[in-house]
């Protein structure tokens, strides 16, 4: 095996530390900001349904393989790749890129939410009518956003430049206990509402008239996004791992919190909604415009419940904007050899251009189109729609075709000292059926979106980097 990385490799210091980096990594604006109105615009039940057998049998199985290659290797994504296979390191190549794009919008939104926590408490909800406007008013000003998301970004480089144990694991460790103590506290209070019972229903009851096949992509797409996966992310986390652990079963919990959190996050949004007769597929706006709302009618307790549910939303994105400089930063660290420090601040320069541009794109540049859409969503789209579906075919073609099964077995075994009693299951979900179920929902979903040339620039961008990334 090649020689990369700077010889000392960091490791999380316990099991739960690496557990809760790595649910912090998944948990996050994806499972409090998008799985809401997502279910809201595909008719609830019936998304929600769709939603689990994609988590069920695609993602934790893809987790379970990122994992894998990152402990073998002990490299991050591109590393991981290259060392086994140099043709794949174009696949690593699209993972860092992902992490850029998705941090091009991702502070942003973090931003938001940040100062929300503020205004929640300055008065925000004392006039539930000028809730909207203030929204669209806030995410259009041309400096304002930028603010908070440049102080947004500066927290993440704090905690990102202090390492892996003592900043990402140390983090996690005590933001992820709080957002579930924040989010069961808030989804409590509001099932209790009087009406709260239609938005069980809406929840919980599907509704099949509302599936296309559109509606399987963004299922697909929702559950990479929210697992954080097929973009090396969990690679890397896996990569700074010790070979005690069981990995099927750190997936399985790290699996297992994040769709607890997506659901818990439903249940602390519409039974409210509905309680207080609101639209549920009011879309991205949902959080910032809807739940403000519905808060300001509660008086005062509202207010409360506000702030906390800002700083929970908050804390969740922080861990996994967090992950996403990390796989950046790995990156440079493993394969460039530069320092922590440096590769964090330079990364950050780039990604503050790209935030200011997404968050200018919500007022000053909202006409300025990439491929007919502003910048924001030309970042968010092309990640979540196109890149992490096939990031995450990719790994399963890597695993399944061109590692050995020997060596998978034994990783996953540690070395034949613990059980993996589905191993055949796995292993042939990752080589046959996985593959082709993305293959098949991604060009079904990808036909049936209205971005058409968005989507053929991302697939070029993809074989782009598949003829030129060998030389990396
Ligand atoms: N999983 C995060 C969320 O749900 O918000 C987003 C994310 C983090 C995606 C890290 C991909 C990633 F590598």
């Amino acid at each position: 095996m090649e020689k990369t990385g700077n010889g000392k490799r960091e490791n999380w210091g316990s099991k739960f530390g690496f557990i809760m980096a790595a649910a912090g990594s998944a948990v996050g604006l994806g499972n409090i900001w998008r799985f809401p109105y997502l279910t809201g615009e595909n008719g609830g039940g019936a998304f929600i349904v769709i939603y689990l057998a994609c988590v069920l049998i695609i993602g934790l199985s893809i987790m379970v393989a990122e994992f894998t290659v990152g402990r073998r290797t002990s490299l991050a994504a591109v590393g991981a790749y290259k060392t086994t296979d140099r043709r794949w390191t174009f696949a690593g190549v699209l993972g860092v890129l992902s992490a850029f794009f998705i941090m091009g919008f991702y502070p942003v939104v973090g931003g938001w939410s940040a100062a929300y926590i503020f205004k929640s408490a300055t008065g925000l909800l004392s006039d539930p009518a000028a809730i909207v406007d203030t929204f669209s008013a806030f995410t259009a000003n041309p400096i304002e956003p930028i603010l908070w998301m440049l102080g947004y970004l500066v927290v993440n480089v704090i905690i990102v430049s202090k390492g892996v144990k003592g900043g990402i694991e140390a983090a996690g460790k005590v933001l992820m206990p709080t957002l579930f103590v924040l989010l069961i506290f808030i989804s409590i209070r509001n099932v209790m509402l009087p009406g709260a019972g239609a938005g069980m229903e809406f929840l919980f009851k599907p509704d099949w008239t509302k599936v296309s096949g559109g509606t399987f992509l963004a299922a697909l797409g929702q559950a990479f996004f929210s697992l954080s996966l097929g973009m090396g992310c969990m690679i890397t986390y896996g990569s700074y791992l010790n070979k005690k652990e069981s990995l099927p079963s750190s997936a399985l919990q790290v699996t297992i919190m994040d769709t607890g959190v997506a659901i818990l996050a439903g249940v602390a949004i519409f039974p409210a909604l509905f309680a207080y007769g609101m639209e549920p597929a009011a879309g991205p706006s949902l959080i910032f415009m809807v739940l403000p709302t519905v808060f300001a009618e509660m008086g005062g307790f509202g207010v409360f419940l506000s702030i906390i549910f800002f700083i929970a939303f908050t804390v969740a994105a922080l861990t996994s904007s967090v992950s996403l400089l990390e796989v950046v930063v790995a990156y440079l660290i493993d394969e460039r050899k530069m320092e922590r420090k440096k590769a964090v601040y330079g990364t950050a320069a780039i990604m503050v251009c790209t935030g200011i541009l997404s968050s200018l794109s919500m007022g000053l540049m909202s006409e300025f189109k990439i491929l007919g859409v502003v910048v924001f969503d030309f970042f968010d789209i092309l990640t979540d729609k196109i890149f992490l579906a096939i990031g995450g075919m990719f790994i399963a073609i890597f695993v399944g075709w061109f590692m050995k099964k020997e060596d998978l077995k034994d990783e996953l075994t540690n070395g034949g000292t613990i059980k993996f009693g589905l191993f055949e299951i796995w292993y042939n979900l990752i080589k046959f059926v996985i593959p082709l179920a993305i293959a098949v929902v991604a060009f079904v979903g990808i036909t049936s979106i209205e971005q058409t040339s968005l989507m053929i620039f991302g697939l070029a961008i993809i074989v782009v980097l598949a003829i030129f990334s060998k030389k990396l």
